[in-house]
């Protein structure tokens, strides 16, 4: 299987995570494995796990590392990933790295119903099981579909886009993308119909609601900090708004000190930063990488190292 995918932020990640020889590491999101060849790469008696939820994304991945020995290959979602580990024997890992959201190949596969512009079964599964597009579209109560249009999507006209999904499956149910597309840009006003797809942040937003993206995103980054050990680093790669709020405020947490106010003499809290940023802002894609993979544009790397 072609599974084509260019990893974003590679060096300036791969530097990030500070990479020792005989550490154990953990790809949360390993994809087409661009990011776990090059940590592999620096590794000598170290491990690297390389997790994913996508069985086309497995079979990759056994196929492009099957010759390496540090190399652990393993099917799941990482909102499970102390179990994960666990089960494989792993206590404390030296790096995590998660590079959010949904691959090239996921994408570019038409079949597998994220993409607007081809006509597809309305599916939207990073695991390919479990609950589909189809099924929320055609069977969330109108209030449910705004709300995850309106938050997931920050879609401004989630209300009429919402009204028309089900106005259009009491007629019928809503089954391909090219369906959905087009009750999206016959439901909100003519300019936005000439800036962008105005399907776009629909088609966010139902992606994020199928995949529960943002709780998993959550107890992903709650399990691999739990499981850091001292000195070991965490980087994660975000593609939007949502995403990066989750990550920026853990970090936020993690690297806290004393919260007593500050007309207090002396502490009371007791608080202790358990970690500190690498950079203080986000990194994004340089000129170079932005000429060269144009799906880098909104990509904001952050990492975190626990102390
Ligand atoms: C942006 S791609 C990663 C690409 C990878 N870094 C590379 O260089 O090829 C994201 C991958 O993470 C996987 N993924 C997303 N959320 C996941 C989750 N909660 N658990 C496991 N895998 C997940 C997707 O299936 C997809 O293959």
């Amino acid at each position: 299987m072609e599974f084509s995918h260019v990893p974003v932020l590679l060096n300036e990640t791969i530097e990030g995570l500070n990479i020792k020889e005989n550490g154990i590491y953990v790809d949360g999101t390993a994809g087409g494995g661009g990011h776990s060849a090059e940590i592999l790469k620096r590794l000598t008696t170290g491990r690297l796990i390389s997790i994913d939820q996508d069985p086309d994304a497995i079979s990759t991945l056994t196929q492009r590392f099957k010759n390496n020995e540090n190399s652990i290959i393993v099917k799941g979602n990482f909102a499970n990933m102390r179990d994960l580990l666990e089960l494989r024997g792993v206590g404390r890992v030296d790096g995590f790295l998660f590079d959010i959201g949904v691959s090239s190949h996921q994408l570019d596969t038409a079949s597998r119903g994220f993409s607007f512009h081809e006509d597809a079964p309305l599916d939207m599964r990073m695991s390919q099981s479990g609950v589909t597009a189809e099924e929320l579209v055609n069977t969330l109560p109108y209030e449910e579909l705004r709300k995850i249009i309106a938050e997931y999507g920050e879609e401004r006209y989630a209300s009429s886009i919402a009204k028309g999904i089900v106005a259009q499956r009491e007629a019928a149910p809503v089954t391909t993308t090219l369906q959905l597309a087009e009750i999206v840009k016959a439901n909100v006003p003519q300019k936005v119909r000439r800036d962008g797809h105005p399907a776009r942040k629909t088609f966010q937003a139902i992606r994020i609601a199928v995949n529960d993206e943002l709780n998993v995103l959550s107890h992903g980054l709650d399990d691999a900090f739990a499981l850091l050990g001292k000195g070991g680093r965490l980087a994660v790669i975000t593609f939007h708004s949502l995403e990066d709020r989750i990550v920026k405020q853990k970090m936020a947490v993690w690297c806290q000190g004393c919260t007593c106010p500050r007309d207090f003499p002396v502490c009371v809290c007791g608080n202790k930063p358990k970690a500190k940023l690498i950079n203080k802002k986000p990194v994004c894609a340089n000129e170079t990488e932005l000429l060269q993979n144009p799906r880098s544009r909104s990509a904001k790397l952050r990492i975190c190292e626990k102390i």
